[in-house]
């Protein structure tokens, strides 16, 4: 017998004794803990039968809980903490985690959890720290017991009623709270004055109504973004104890002076006011929060006058001054920070001063957005001295002439967006030079000639627009040589940038990501300031955000992915059969050219999803290989000249469900 077999003879005795009784002792040993997450196992193996999580690996023979995956034990031998983040599981909460009667740390964030907190739940009284996050929990939001609670995490779930019923009860410990991401209502100013450990809280993103809960500044991080409240920020609310080092206003309807009274935060870095209705004059007084890293105040109706003291603040990275409808020339104070790297002037309807105001010189900017706005005249050709460039918006203007081939030298160069211009001329080849490029947008201009070979060796890039041009001549087979490489560009973004996010994203991702097309369209459905911001990161970094089938199989993996989108030229000439090395892609858009020839049977080692080649003079039958795309969701071979019978190998593609082949 050995030393485990032993151990687990107590636990077996006290089964029976269960049995026997019909009653079950709770509390009171680490057995009856034990006997609890027995039932929690048997209760979660029941729920989830494809994937299970960690829990599975719980050797229920061990006489020891305290050594099963994600539960950890006090020094008396009682089981205190689970954690079982990530781990897969759905259904509804536990409703027995009461009965372990020690339990002072739930994790169960990130899986599929739907329902209302049972009731249950509200009987771990000594619950200090609880994890509900990223699940899709929902019901009235009734905490009413927990209140021990330091910390609560319950974001992005789908929890509504009033915030303030839960309020003051789960005060008396609170440091963290976070609600952010679900349907709270009703107004906030009653709720926090009696948590007087409060120090993190974030109520961003909910149905928040009514007038600001003036006591904030005593806590160290405080957002309410993305909610529904109103009036005006006075200056009391701002004394001069103020903690703060994290501030969000953002998305609501404040109305007035922006606060002067903020500048009594002294360790604040983050100060976030964009998207409200503030007027008049920036406050010069911001200008002494040495710290502040990153100021964002677009899409509010300041003044033009941006205060000079803003220049001092050395450590500024982030400058967003987006939407606030400036107009005539760009203020020439923006060519004098030198120190931003983040610089966000688009739809501010400017017309000049791109070069006036000195823009172009500034060392350290990354990112540099001027798009919607009114510029016209030829593109600078002072913007390829910009060394420290990787993304360069310039869409939703009036630019004409030609693309500078000085482009090509901005070999830092992470996306590229000219779309919806004036410009006309080639494609300059120097731009294969780019080849850390991963978005080229270049859509709705008058670009003409052809598409030149050269940009098959931007190896990084995966998402091509050339949309509505005037582009003639093929397809280069060079260019299915792109998008080869794209992982040298997304590893350096993992390990050299904490990548700052700001407004814009969903304005750039609404342009890049083709909202009418599966499985990109999903994306669009559901962009909100938070999860833009989510999606940028990762895209930037080439983790996967759509679920791709692989070919063999019909599990969904998050996969990073390209498309090529040439609609409305005057392409002509065979499609190259290289395209079938084209791997990375899933969608290819060839409509409204003049393409001809036949289908080419290696476009079927393609995983794509989206296949448009509807008004072009392709011809030949329909290979049967086309039966390989199982991935494939939308296909449009319309108006063209294909003959012969429809391929029967169509019938195995079990996801399309838009198909016109007339
Ligand atoms: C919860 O505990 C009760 C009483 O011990 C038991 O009858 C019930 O089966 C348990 N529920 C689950 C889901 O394990
Ligand atoms: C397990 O799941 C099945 C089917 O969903 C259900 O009928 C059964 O009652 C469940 N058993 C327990 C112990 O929850
Ligand atoms: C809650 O869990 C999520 C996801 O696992 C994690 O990102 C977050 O930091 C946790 N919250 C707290 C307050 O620890
Ligand atoms: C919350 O639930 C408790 C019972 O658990 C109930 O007594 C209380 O009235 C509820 N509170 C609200 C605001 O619904
Ligand atoms: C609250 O949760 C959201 C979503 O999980 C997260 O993005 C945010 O950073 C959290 N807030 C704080 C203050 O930790
Ligand atoms: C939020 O709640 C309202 C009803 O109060 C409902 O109409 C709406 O669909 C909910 N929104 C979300 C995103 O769940
Ligand atoms: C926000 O709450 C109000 C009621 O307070 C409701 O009329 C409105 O539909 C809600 N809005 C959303 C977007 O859920
Ligand atoms: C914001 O609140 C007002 C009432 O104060 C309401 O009319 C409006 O529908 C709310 N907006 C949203 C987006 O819920
Ligand atoms: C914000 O300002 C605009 C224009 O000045 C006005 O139409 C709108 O009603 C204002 N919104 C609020 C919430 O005051
Ligand atoms: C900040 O800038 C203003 C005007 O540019 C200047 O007068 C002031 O001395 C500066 N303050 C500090 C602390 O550097
Ligand atoms: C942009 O400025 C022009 C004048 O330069 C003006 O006619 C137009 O109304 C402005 N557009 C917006 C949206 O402010
Ligand atoms: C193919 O593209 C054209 C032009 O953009 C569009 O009208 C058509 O709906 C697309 N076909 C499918 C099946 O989505």
């Amino acid at each position: 017998m050995s030393a485990q077999d032993i151990h687990s003879c107590p636990f077996i005795l006290l089964f029976f004794f269960i049995l026997l009784s019909g009653k079950v002792v709770v509390g009171d040993s680490l057995d009856t803990d034990k006997k609890v997450l027995l039932d929690l196992k048997t209760y979660l193996d029941n729920k989830t039968l494809a994937d299970r999580g960690g829990y599975i690996s719980w050797n229920t023979e061990s006489f020891n809980p305290c050594e099963w995956k994600g539960i950890s034990c006090s020094a008396s031998r009682r089981v205190v903490g689970i954690d079982l983040s990530q781990s897969d599981l759905n259904g509804e909460i536990f409703k027995n985690f009461s009965q372990l009667t020690e339990l002072t740390y739930l994790d169960l964030s990130q899986n599929t959890l739907f329902g209302e907190i049972p009731e249950d739940l509200r009987l771990c009284q000594k619950l200090v720290h609880l994890n509900l996050s990223h699940n899709i929990l929902d019901g009235k939001l009734n905490l009413t017991g927990l209140t021990s609670l330091h910390t609560l995490d319950l974001s992005n779930n789908r929890f509504y009623g009033e915030l303030g019923l839960n309020f003051p009860a789960i005060c008396d410990n609170l440091v963290t709270f976070n609600i952010s991401g679900n349907n709270l209502t009703g107004g906030i100013d009653n709720c926090f004055h009696q948590c007087v450990k409060l120090q993190y809280l974030d109520l961003s993103t909910n149905n928040l109504s009514g007038s600001m809960w003036m006591e904030f500044a005593r806590l160290r991080e405080f957002s309410v973004a993305e909610n529904n409240l109103s009036g005006t920020i006075p200056l009391e609310a701002f004394p001069g104890n103020c903690s703060l080092e994290q501030l969000d206003l953002s998305q609501n309807g404040f109305v007035g002076e922006a606060p002067k009274g903020v500048a009594n935060c002294k360790n604040l870095s983050i100060l976030c006011l964009s998207n409200n209705n503030f007027t008049g004059v920036i406050p010069f007084e911001i200008g002494s929060i040495s710290g502040l890293k990153a100021l964002y105040l677009g899409n509010n109706g300041f003044s033009r006058e941006i205060p000079e003291t803003l220049l001092n603040l050395t450590n500024l990275v982030f400058l967003d001054l987006s939407r606030n409808h400036f107009g005539g020339d760009i203020q020439d104070i923006f060519g004098k920070f030198k120190q931003v790297s983040f610089l966000l002037l688009h739809s501010n309807n400017y017309t000049g001063g791109l070069i006036s105001s000195g823009i172009l010189k500034l060392p350290n900017v990354w990112r540099l957005d001027l798009s919607y706005n009114n510029f016209s005249g030829p593109l600078p050709v002072e913007i390829s001295q910009m060394s420290s460039l990787k993304f360069l918006m310039l869409s939703y203007n009036q630019f004409n002439g030609s693309i500078p081939p000085e482009f090509g030298n901005m070999v830092g160069l992470q996306a590229l967006d000219l779309s919806f211009n004036n410009l006309s001329g080639p494609i300059p080849p120097s731009l294969g030079n780019l080849n850390s490029l991963l978005w080229l947008m270049l859509a709705d201009n008058y670009l003409t000639g052809e598409i030149p070979p050269d940009l098959g060796n931007c190896s990084s890039m995966l998402w091509l627009n050339l949309a509505n041009n005037k582009l003639s001549g093929n397809l280069p087979p060079e260019l299915s040589k792109i998008g080869k490489n794209a992982m040298a560009t997304f590893e350096s973004n993992r390990q050299n940038y904490r990548m700052v996010a700001g407004s814009g994203e969903c304005l750039a991702m609404k342009r890049w990501i083709p909202a009418d097309y599966p499985p990109f369209s999903f994306v669009y459905s559901i962009l909100t300031r938070k999860n833009c911001r989510g999606l940028w990161d990762k895209l930037l970094k080439g983790y996967g955000i759509f679920p791709f089938c692989t070919p063999d199989s019909s599990i969904r993996i998050p996969q990073i992915s390209g498309y090529v989108q040439l609609s409305s030229n005057q392409l002509s000439g065979e499609i190259p059969s290289s395209i079938g090395t084209m791997v990375n892609f899933s969608m290819l858009h060839l409509g409204f050219n003049n393409f001809s020839g036949k289908f080419p049977p290696e476009m079927g080692s393609i995983p794509l999803v989206v296949l448009n080649m509807t008004r072009n003079k392709f011809s030949g039958e329909i290979p049967l290989a086309i039966g390989n795309m199982k991935c494939l969701m939308s296909l449009d071979l319309s108006y063209n000249n294909f003959s012969g019978a429809f391929p029967t190998s169509l019938n195995k593609l079990a996801e399309l469900n838009k198909f016109n082949i007339s």
